[in-house]
């Protein structure tokens, strides 16, 4: 029996053409069912969780529930104009979003497209948004500071690059205001950030565009935006669009930041497309998997290992409280997540008390590892002396008959608490933070009256730019303290001429 080619290759060809018309059917599927941006859809077979789908007007949505008879699609768009009957097509590829340095100074939405209005951005590659986390041997300890600028933060909850630290407080107690700063400080240090903005209103990210702008910070930060007025899909997938752009940094041996602010939001908006797709509600109505929601976001930062480029991602994730609740569901999902937390407190933020850091409830896991020397040095006791002078506070406040120990550890802890208060905007660099907190710890501000410190503080460290560079530039070189003879007779030095109020 002798086998005819012809035959052969006739029958694959029908065979090809074929299974393409079986895959056809299940790659168009109808709208049975629209509504609150989502929609129902029959047909789709084949569909993959996550998937891209189009729907017959353009509009794009992602598959999430994937059920026997229908699928569960969410819109990514306008959906007024999407009938039932209308057809629904596969794309065949998973959410993407464009990566790359063309993102660098833009603002953009959760799909990547820009809303600054500077026109197009021709990046040529792209990433999907959902992908794994770099795996155990991939990885390195985190072991290089990020520096914040923030003194508080620097000496007393210190973060490194690769870690994620959690910014959580109540409204309106300085939490944007930290991520601003923190970009503000990583101008020239070899850093790319990522502001990923979920649910704020239109004109408050206007303005933090603003401040990086006038800060010249724009320059190394992406802007991602989901703002309030948008559809809760788009709030669900900021954040995951904010960190593949990152990752496309990290992988390239890169050191990137990523500030989501913030992911109480996120965590709002996926409940509420949760509950439109029918999925049963748990406590406080959210979703079973929205631990997972946060752990698979979180988890992709990291310090990669010397053999992948040793680039990372360092995480800030920010969570609103209620009333200073951290132990609510949200909160404490994402403290067990996290490498630590920074609690920003309403009753500090009104004393006065700016950065409002609860020094006693704010961690960092990573800690000292996260510091130079000198750093370390100075602020060995900080965390000591500030407990110690919140405990006696309140208990000075009945009795004027102090011992002399109780009277030096009050002065020192109100100096200490001067010394950590810094204006907005006014990142400071880690050999100046070294030097004031040096003469704090030392006790070469204890003859100054607490009124005058924060006047020192500025006028010392514009005298040390101008007379003792030397100081500044050893520190930042060798990142260890100077001999303590140098520093004292510069400190002494200026004392002369510091002028004190009373
Ligand atoms: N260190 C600071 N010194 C002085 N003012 C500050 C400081 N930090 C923040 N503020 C002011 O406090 C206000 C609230 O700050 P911010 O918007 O950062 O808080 P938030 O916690 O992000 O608020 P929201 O809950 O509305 O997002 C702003 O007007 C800001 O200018
Ligand atoms: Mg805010």
């Amino acid at each position: 029996m002798s086998i005819k080619a012809e035959e052969i290759s006739a029958l694959i060809k029908k065979q090809i053409e074929s299974y393409q018309s079986e895959m056809k059917v299940s790659d168009v599927g109808t709208v049975i069912q629209i509504g609150d941006g989502i929609a129902r859809a029959h047909g789709l077979d084949n569909v993959m969780a996550g998937e891209l789908v189009e729907f017959s007007n353009g509009v794009m949505g992602m598959a999430q529930n994937l059920e026997e008879n229908n699928v569960g699609i969410v819109i990514l768009g306008p959906y007024k104009d999407i009938r039932e009957g209308d057809e629904v097509r596969r794309t065949g590829r998973i959410m993407e979003v464009p990566v790359g340095d063309e993102l660098i100074g833009r603002v953009v939405n959760s799909l990547g497209q820009p809303v600054d209005g500077l026109g197009p951005i021709s990046t040529t590659k792209t990433r999907p948004i959902e992908s794994n986390a770099p795996g155990v041997m991939d990885r390195k300890s985190v072991h290089e500071p990020l520096q914040t600028g923030i003194k508080a933060i620097d000496a007393l909850v210190p973060i490194g690059r690769g870690q994620r630290e959690l910014i959580i407080g109540d409204r309106q107690t300085g939490k944007t205001s930290v991520a601003i700063d923190t970009i503000l400080n990583q101008k020239d240090q070899d850093m790319v950030c990522i502001y990923v903005a979920i649910g704020q209103k239109e004109s408050t990210v206007r303005n933090a565009v603003e401040t990086l702008r006038k800060h010249g910070a724009l320059e190394y930060t992406i802007v991602v935006t989901a703002s309030a007025s948008q559809p809760a899909p788009m709030l669900f997938l900021a954040p995951y669009a904010g960190v593949t752009m990152g990752e496309e940094f990290m992988h390239n041996g890169k050191h990137v930041l990523v500030v989501y602010d913030d992911l109480s939001k996120q965590a709002a908006a996926y409940r509420e497309l949760s509950l439109l797709l029918r999925r049963p509600p748990g406590r406080e109505a959210f979703p079973g998997d929205v631990f997972y929601l946060h752990s698979r976001l979180l988890e992709r930062a990291a310090k990669l290992s010397d053999a992948k480029g040793g680039g990372s991602i360092t995480a800030l994730p920010f969570v609103e409280t209620q009333a200073g609740d951290i132990s609510a569901y949200i909160p404490t999902n994402v403290i067990s997540i996290t490498d630590g937390q920074i609690f920003l407190q309403s009753d500090l933020f009104f004393s006065g008390v700016r950065p409002a850091i609860n020094a006693g409830l704010s961690v960092s896991r990573v800690g000292g590892s996260a510091q130079i020397k000198a750093m370390k040095k100075v602020s060995g006791t900080l965390r000591l002396d500030l407990a110690a002078y919140r405990e006696l506070e309140a208990f000075a406040q009945f009795g004027s008959d102090l011992d002399k120990a109780t009277k030096a550890k009050l002065d020192r802890g109100a100096r200490t608490v001067e010394v950590l208060k810094q204006d907005l905007n006014k990142p400071l660099k880690v050999e100046k933070q070294v030097m004031i907190l040096y003469s704090l710890t030392k006790g070469h501000l204890d003859d100054i009256p607490v009124t005058d410190i924060r006047r020192f503080e500025d006028e010392f460290l514009s005298w040390l730019d101008r007379n003792h560079t030397e100081l500044l530039d050893q520190i930042r070189t060798t990142k260890g303290l100077p001999e303590d003879e140098a520093m004292a007779a510069a400190i002494n030095e200026f004392k002369k001429t510091f002028a004190k109020s009373e």
